[in-house]
């Protein structure tokens, strides 16, 4: 396998020549591209020493041999160690002002990077920003370890043994391929607010967590995310295309527009059902001497609805994979599953994931406990835990709906 070593400016870029030295004995070929602050700390001797091959002095060297695309395009796993926080915000800004951010930029291949620095470096919302972005764009950011650090200091920021990054870097590559690599999804999340006068309005409880963990999972497994967000408790994903939007009109209009160039579309926002029939254009006043008010409601427009018959009817290609939410509850009837069924032959969706609501409420939980029902394979799948892993379910469903496993 071909490895690149990205080496950043930090003094525990000594250890990156043992790193070094693990990947070479298991055979593997290593290029080190030390960060030029990287040189303050370790020598190119010992990189070239180490791994047998001469170091890149630069975009400028080999012109001839595009170096700086190149060497992304051609490896096959690059390890970034010593990440530090000035490596990490370049990487997360998209710049390309040294042989590794270039390198960086084009590679096509697993990113892993281990991060080391000072605590307060770690910990400061601008690098938190940045790993988020880093990771959400699907590389791999290490934890770093706690310990002591350079100075006197001592706390999380110390880079990970190299034993410790050399085997969760491998397994990085030994892991399948991203699924949805190259993929465009829509996400929507979030509950609408529905605009009775200029101050108030009618909303919901939706926290927008899982739309959230959707993104992240749906960002983790390749694709090009498109989050489409209503009113949310939680800050919605960074580093990802995000448009807001208020009411379901609102929600309507940004998501037929983002549906039209994706492969996938996930309705997991809380769209309100009516809407006021009138928006007043000034604040409805108290009278204390007249009626109570009544306010009259309109139907909204079903747009996971509108989304499959679009579909249906050509506007949108019969390849786009179509996923509905439902929280339901069972009753004397019937059971939950079987409400659960007959909504997703009437939505038309090919995934409709179950949430059955009742005494464990839904709205908010860190927890929850789902059922998948494919359209097209009748299958059902449980998911239960976090959010996280209840969105991976979801992500690794839409792929195997997307392939047609
Ligand atoms: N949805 C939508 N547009 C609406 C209402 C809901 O796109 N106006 C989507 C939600 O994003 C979610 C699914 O439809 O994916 C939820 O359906 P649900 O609200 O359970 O469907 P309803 O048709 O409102 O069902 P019910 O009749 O049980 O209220």
């Amino acid at each position: 396998m071909r490895i690149i070593l990205g080496v950043g400016g930090g003094i525990a870029a000594y250890k990156s020549a043992s790193l070094l030295r693990l990947f070479t004995e298991a055979g593997h070929t290593v290029m080190v591209i030390p960060t030029r602050a990287a040189d303050e700390f370790v020598g190119r001797a010992t990189w070239e020493a180490l791994s047998g091959h001469k170091v890149p002095d630069g975009i400028f060297d080999e012109v001839d041999q595009v170096n700086h695309v190149r060497l992304g395009q051609e490896a096959d796993l690059i390890v970034v160690a010593p990440a530090t926080a000035d490596l990490m915000a370049r990487a997360a800004a998209g710049m390309a002002d040294d042989l590794l951010t270039n390198t960086l930029l084009v590679a096509a291949c697993p990113v892993f990077m281990a991060p080391a620095m000072h605590t307060e470096m770690w910990t400061n919302p601008a690098t938190r920003d940045n790993v988020e972005k880093l990771r959400n764009r699907g590389i791999t950011v290490m934890e770093p370890d706690s310990g002591r650090l350079t100075g006197t200091d001592s706390g999380p920021g110390r880079l990970p043994e190299p034993e410790a990054i050399h085997a969760a870097a491998l397994r990085l590559v030994d892991a399948p391929p991203r699924p949805l690599a190259g993929k465009r999804v829509v996400i929507t999340a979030g509950g609408t607010l529905e605009a009775l006068d200029p101050v108030r309005f009618l909303g919901n409880r939706s926290s927008g967590k899982q739309g959230v963990s959707l993104a992240k999972a749906a960002a983790q497994a390749g694709a090009d995310v498109h989050f489409i967000a209503a009113r949310m408790d939680v800050p919605p994903p960074t580093g990802i295309r995000l448009t807001n939007v208020e009411s379901a009109l609102e929600l309507r209009e940004a998501t037929l527009a983002a549906t039209a160039a994706a492969d996938v579309v996930i309705m997991a926002a809380a769209v309100a059902d009516f809407r006021p029939a009138e928006l007043a254009g000034s604040k409805i006043k108290k009278r204390d001497d007249g009626d109570d008010p009544v306010i009259k409601l309109v139907r909204n427009p079903d747009i996971l609805a509108e989304l499959v018959t679009q579909r249906n009817d050509g506007r949108l290609p019969r390849s786009t994979v179509i996923i509905g939410f439902a929280a339901e509850t069972g009753d004397e009837e019937s059971d939950v599953l079987s409400y659960a069924r007959a909504k997703l032959e009437k939505k038309g969706c090919d995934l409709l994931v179950l949430n059955e609501v009742g005494e464990g409420m839904v709205f908010a939980q860190d927890e929850s406990s789902v059922q998948i029902l494919s359209r097209s394979t009748g299958d059902v799948e449980h998911a239960t835990g976090s959010k996280d892993d209840v969105a991976a379910a979801v992500i690794a469903r839409a792929a195997g709906e997307l392939d047609g496993s």
